[in-house]
Order: C-alpha cells, then structure tokens, then sequence
C-alpha cells in the first residue's frame, strides 16, 4: 500500500542517508523542500520530492499548506512509575527542594515504595496510558529507565513492562535498566552498588530486558567511583551507557561517561567549561531536560555554549513524576528557545536527528531519510517552522503517523 502525502508547504528534516547527528554549525539548518510530496510504503518513507515530480500512489493525503516533519524522538524518559506524587508536588510549593523532599523519605523512594505495590499489569496500564500521551503529542521514538524498582524483583518487573510497551505501541522503544537510581530500601550503599552489578545486570542481560545501562551520577545519589563500577559492569553484559550528570551538582559524571563511551550524558544542568572540553571529540551526546530546570526551578543547561563549541546537542522531556511531569516535546522545544535561547532550527534538531542519537536510533527514525520509518508530523498551515515554539500554546498538529500509520 502507497500512501502519498501531497500540497506539503515545506517539508523540513531532510538528511541524507548515513548522517547520524548534527553538531556545531550543522545544528543552524536542516534540509527542505518546498512544494513537495511524500510516498509511505510498509510503515517507511519511500520518497520524497517536488510536487511536479509526484508518483502515483493507492491513497492520497492533501496537507493543506501543512507542513511535514519528523516525529519527535524523546530519548530520556521515565514513564514506567505508579500512581502520582502530588503530594511532594505540595512540599514543593511550600519551599522544599528535591533534595529535601528525597531526604525526607520521599522521591525516588516514595515511587519505589508505590511501585512494589502496584502490580505488574496495573503498572502496564498506567504506562502505556502516558505513552498513548505521548505519540498523541508528537512524539514517535522513546527510550524509557527502570529505576524505581530498586531491588532485583521489583527492577525486573518494570523491565518486563517496558518490553510489554516495545511489543503494543507503534512507537518505537529502547530500554535502560537504571538500577541505580537510588539506594533500595534495607541495603547499605556498597550492598546495594555489588547488586547491581553482580546481581541484577547479569540477570537483566540474561532475559534480553535491557538495551542500556544508566547512573545517577550526582551528589546525595552515586559517585564517580560507583558509576565506574556500574558501566563497567554494564559493558561486560553488551549495554551501552547512559548518564544522568550534573543536575544537583557538577559530579564528574560527564568525564566518567565519556570514559565509557557513553551513548549520551544527560541533564547538565550544571556545566563548567570542562565538561564540554571532555565531551569534544567524543561520540557522546550531551542531553538537556529544560523540562526538568523548569519544574525544579534549576538553572537551564548551556546548550548554546555546547554548539558554540562544535557540539550536538539533544533534547528530551525526562518524562518522570518527581521532576518533570510532562512529556510533552512541543514544550520542550518552546522552553529551549525561550530558556535556552536555541534557534528553531537547532531546538528542532536536538529534539530530531540528535535525540535519536542520542538512544542509537538514528539510522531508523529522526529524520526525512528513504528508508527511515515513517514518523512524521502533519502540522496544520504554518507561515514558518519558528511559528511552532513561539506560539507554543497553539495546536499546531494536524495528523501525526508512526510507522505510517495515523495516530
Ligand atoms: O531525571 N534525576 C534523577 N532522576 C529523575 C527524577 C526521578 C524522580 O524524581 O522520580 C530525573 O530528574
Ligand atoms: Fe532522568
């Protein structure tokens, strides 16, 4: 079955076949075609072209004067959890901070603790109601942790109902076991770092539950020594790493993920010049949340001075109930221009082809490549692609397609 898509305004993402990211000057343009047309065949962006050029097809789809985009790729999310934490959402605004509300026994715990009573099927349903959430909005690609089982049982089960989600979305999914998230109740630190790594990440591995390893590598969570331990773990079993660094404060989490050959080091809220000299050169994939500066109040990452320094840059929502309750990538765009003061164009390019990087997808989905799936955005008639984040309350999605099919 041909689906052709026709009367596109501006087809915008175009990348040649091969080109996995954009860094420094490269993340200022992205590739169109005005007056163009696109072929879906079996779920896959067959061609594209200008509209005189347009073949024939089974079915027609006239865009109106919409334009047509890649589906969003959020490659940092948590939205496997259980229940809500409205109430610390109250603690916050009564003038606790996150590290507060954790020392006090909730956070990260506090899901923990809600996720152990929840069982394997409810803690499905609420999950895929959230991913439901976000391929309504956009978004087509998405890696999602572990991290509040936090005892081998309970980390098994939320892996287990990722891969549930792998099997029944169109979207399509990566998994990372964050085991270490936080310290599991009734271990010690050092307990509970041995199993991780002697414990769950063989079994992990050995049940195929996991594409990456993640740390959260920050002060009050784990350090540098521990994430070592753990990646270097993780790599023995075949999993890539993955880094939450630099949120709470600078933790040498970057350095530590670059050693590894981590796939991506996220958060970076706070960045000293050395980080982005460690990250030069390497083929690791800064990854900013504002999703996450914006709920927390904490400052927003200096994305900016990463391209200046010819870097890529990703972002994704962070998706998880105690620091950024939304996945919502329009947002996410919207804050990185007026927060971060990325262009359009580069926030669209993090939120793309680098975010797809950024979970080792980006020779599958990201952007307007034959071959590639076909997720794609239908916006309604837009004058310009820097309408979408600056009237960012504005419903801008006319039809959004994964794998080719309407959503
Ligand atoms: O990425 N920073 C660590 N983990 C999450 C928050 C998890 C939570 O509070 O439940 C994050 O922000
Ligand atoms: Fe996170």
């Amino acid at each position: 079955m041909k689906t052709c898509i026709k009367n596109i305004r501006e087809l915008v993402g175009i990348v040649p076949a091969g080109v996995r990211r954009k860094q420094g000057v490269e993340m200022n343009e992205t590739g169109t075609l005005r007056d163009a047309f696109l072929l879906m065949e079996d779920g896959r962006i067959a061609a594209f072209g200008k509209m005189e050029d347009m073949p024939a097809a089974d079915e027609y789809i006239d865009a109106e004067g919409g334009m047509v985009l890649p589906s969003f790729c959020d490659s940092h999310t948590h939205i496997v959890y259980a229940g809500s934490r409205d109430g610390e959402f109250l603690d916050k605004i009564n003038g606790l901070t996150y590290e507060q509300i954790a020392a006090r026994g909730g956070g990260i715990l506090n899901s923990s603790d809600l996720l152990h009573r929840t069982s394997e099927d409810e803690l499905y349903e609420q999950s895929m109601e959230r991913v439901r959430e976000m391929v309504a909005k956009g978004t087509g690609a998405l890696e999602i942790k572990s991290g509040y089982g936090l005892n081998p049982e309970d980390e098994m089960k939320m892996l287990r109902v990722i891969r549930r989600i792998k099997k029944n979305t169109p979207a399509l999914v990566k998994s990372t076991f964050l085991g270490a998230h936080a310290v599991g109740r009734g271990y010690t630190h050092e307990e509970y770092v041995r199993s991780v790594c002697e414990e769950m990440i063989p079994r992990v591995a050995a049940e195929g539950l996991a594409d990456f390893v993640d740390v959260f590598c920050d002060e009050g969570f784990f350090t540098v020594e521990d994430t070592d331990l753990i990646l270097e773990a993780g790599a023995k079993y075949g999993l890539r790493s993955k880094i939450h660094a630099n949120e709470l404060a600078v933790s040498g989490g970057v350095q530590v993920g670059v050693k590894h050959h981590a796939l991506s080091v996220d958060h970076l809220e706070r960045t000293t010049d050395d980080e982005i000299a460690c990250l030069r050169g390497s083929d690791t994939m800064p990854t900013m949340l504002p999703g996450s500066s914006f709920f927390l109040g904490l400052p927003y990452g200096r994305a900016k001075d990463y391209i200046h320094a010819g870097l890529g840059v990703a972002l994704a929502s962070d998706y998880n109930p105690g620091s950024s309750p939304s996945g919502d990538m329009r947002f996410v765009w919207a804050l990185a221009c007026i927060q971060m003061r990325l262009t359009p164009v580069q926030a669209f390019n993090a939120l793309t082809l680098n975010a797809a990087c950024a979970m080792g997808v980006s020779d599958e989905v990201g952007s307007i490549t034959a071959g590639k799936r076909a997720n794609l955005i239908l916006t309604r008639p837009l004058q310009s692609l820097t309408m979408i984040p600056y009237q960012y309350q504005t419903p801008w999605i006319q039809r959004h397609f994964v794998a080719g099919i309407q959503y």
